[in-house]
């Protein structure tokens, strides 16, 4: 986690480092840091917290002077959030400052070494040995300090260096953590992610692990970790300025489940026509590739797993095949079954997850076809499968994704609909064609027929615990549905299996408790309603989702939320829309500060 910055131009460094690390801020917030150089002066300014507190020390980047900087706000794993622990470090002698996303795994042993050296240490990071080492490696040439630096390092890294020797050039150097290099007109940029770059360039290019850059206002060039250089091709960013700003709503959150139509709409288009769904991106895997599929694994960590599990069903049903969910942090240690009749779907908004990637590497070496499903074009995870599917969200800034799971779980359901024409099992995709094409419409509709959502969020706001049931699809969707609720306002939420209650949770149910039952797939609604009543009949307060021709419920819930009628293979893209809003007015009227929920980071590049 943790956002890096970088700028060199001609006008003042601050206030764009200053406005990249707001954009950055998701990644990581309880700290930051920036240091700017002005002619051979190097100046650090920190804080312990937010970047509004690192605003309010530099007064907007002006009482900070100079052309040329870096930037960081952090995730802390290496020690506490303070003021010692923030980037960027400095070197000992005061010639390097560096910024760092990610870990150095070998950082106890260089550590050790540099102290042996009489190298004197100032935080408690990991970052810190790299400072050290570049000056220990400078002997008149940066580039190849950092060159002799990087060959000591075990781990992940995205690093922006600047030297007080070097005024006006600004270095980076990707490893294993996301990176990519703005190109300006008379100014340059890196930084850990577009959102930090779209006010500014939208031309960018994607440096490759193991790659250097070398920056300066009217140059950019590019080394491999020989020292050879490189060319590379300019990208263009197709996200607009407005996708990463919050346009009038409160919470990027709140933002972000209001584009959910959009959102799905725009993935869901350009993969239909003519009554078919169709990726292009797919169009190179052979049929007989495709039958050589004997299993389905479904990879991924956090919502985007839980999109896995709601996405199982329907390759389930229409491919005929058995789909296998494994966290991406398990897989990758499990010694996995999974050879060259395996299809390893790998999902991921970011495309960077540290986990998500080390399972795709296993799953690669393991022989079996890739696919990803990422948001982010050029991202790691996307660059790295043997088939990638783009989500079309756009920019999501709020730590808890919406948008990106709904755009997910849309993208599998589209997926599966293809892989079975594809496979011979549907002849006629029409009406599955015709559900997906429903879908924004639909999700609209689940957010217009809630209105009493900040209400019910005053009812049931103040509860140390929620309890959310399900049985098949509802209770895939129960897992996100929960997961929301507890990483944003902080109210332990479990997800349950209606059927298991029985088997201990019930023990938990007394008068008032919460439970949230899900109830939109009929062929288990009767089955869920008798676990309400269990529920109820112990003293539980009942909050049922469900459709609302569903009559049955009116008498049996306590309070209602609906969703328009939808296909049951399809509905997790609807049906978490209500739960979205829910954990948001709930968190809301907890004080939390959702978009950035504490502990938490939307991108997690570290193990
Ligand atoms: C973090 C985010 C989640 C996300 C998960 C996986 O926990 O807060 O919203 O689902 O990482 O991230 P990915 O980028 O791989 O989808």
């Amino acid at each position: 986690m943790c956002g890096i910055v970088g700028f060199t131009g001609a006008r003042s460094a601050a206030p764009v480092l200053l406005d990249g690390l707001k954009k950055l801020e998701y990644r990581g917030y309880d700290s930051a840091g920036i240091a700017v150089m002005d002619g051979n002066e190097i100046s650090v300014s920190k804080v312990s917290g937010r970047i509004a507190g690192l605003c309010e020390k530099t007064k907007d980047g002006a009482a900070v002077p100079g052309t040329t900087g870096i930037g960081h706000t952090r995730w802390a794993t290496h020690g506490a959030p303070t003021e010692e622990n923030a980037h960027p470090h400095l070197s000992n002698d005061g010639r390097f400052a560096i910024v760092h996303n990610g870990i150095i795994e070998n950082y106890a042993a260089l550590r050790e070494e540099l102290i042996r050296d009489g190298y004197h240490f100032q935080s408690e990071t990991d970052t810190e040995v790299i400072v050290h080492l570049v000056e220990m490696y400078y002997a008149g040439s940066v580039r190849d300090a950092l060159i002799k630096t990087v060959n000591r390092l075990r781990g992940s890294y995205a690093l922006g260096v600047i030297c007080s020797e070097e005024p006006g050039k600004i270095y980076a150097v990707r490893e294993a953590s996301p990176l990519i290099i703005g190109v300006g007109v008379g100014e340059n940029y890196f930084a850990s992610d577009v959102t930090a770059l779209v006010n500014y360039t939208r031309s960018v290019i994607y440096l490759e692990d193991g790659e250097f850059a070398e920056l300066s206002e009217g140059s950019i060039r590019i080394f491999d970790c020989t020292g050879q250089e490189q060319s590379k091709k300019v990208s263009r960013i197709l996200w607009d300025v407005q996708a990463a700003e919050k346009g009038g709503y409160e919470h990027f959150m709140l933002k972000e489940i209001m584009e959910q139509p959009a959102a799905v709409k725009a993935t869901i288009a350009p993969r239909v026509s003519g009554g078919k769904v169709d990726f292009e991106e797919l169009a190179a895997m052979s049929d007989e590739e495709l039958r050589a599929v004997r299993k389905i694994v479904v990879t991924a960590c956090g919502s985007a797993y839980y999109a896995g599990c709601a996405g199982r069903y329907a390759f389930e049903r229409l491919c005929g095949l058995p789909v296998q969910l494994e966290l991406a942090s398990e897989l990758r240690y499990s010694d996995p079954l999974i050879d060259d009749t395996t299809l390893v779907i790998v999902i991921s908004q970011s495309g960077e997850t540290a986990d998500t990637i080390a399972a795709l590497k296993e799953a690669k070496a393991r022989g079996a076809k890739t696919l990803a499903v990422v948001n982010v074009v050029g991202s790691t995870v996307a660059k790295l499968a043997d088939y990638t599917v783009y989500t079309w969200a756009g920019p999501e800034i709020a730590v808890a994704t919406t948008k990106g799971y709904t755009t997910q779980t849309a993208t599998l359901n589209m997926l599966a609909i293809y892989f079975a024409a594809r496979l011979g099992r549907i002849e006629d995709q029409s009406k599955y064609v015709a559900a997906m094409q429903a879908l924004p419409r639909r999700i609209q509709q689940a957010i217009d027929l809630n209105p009493s959502i900040p209400a019910l969020a005053k009812k049931y706001h103040d509860n140390r615990a929620l309890f959310f049931i399900g049985r098949n699809t509802d209770y895939a969707v129960a897992l996100e549905g929960a997961l929301k609720m507890k990483e944003i306002s902080y109210i332990h939420a479990e997800s349950y299996a209606a059927g298991e209650l029985k088997h201990g949770t019930i023990a938990l149910i007394e008068e008032h408790t919460p439970v949230i039952a899900l109830c939109c797939n009929p062929s288990v609604t009767e089955k869920t309603i008798s676990n309400i009543v269990e529920v109820k009949s112990r003293g539980a307060e009942v909050l049922a989702l469900t459709f609302r021709t569903n009559r049955q419920m009116l008498s049996v819930a306590d309070d209602l939320l609906f969703i328009p009628e939808v296909d049951a293979l399809f509905s997790a893209v609807i049906e978490i829309v209500p739960l979205q809003l829910l954990a948001y007015y709930v968190a809301k009227e907890n004080g939390c500060d959702i978009d950035k929920p504490k502990n938490l980071a939307k991108s997690v590049t570290v193990e």
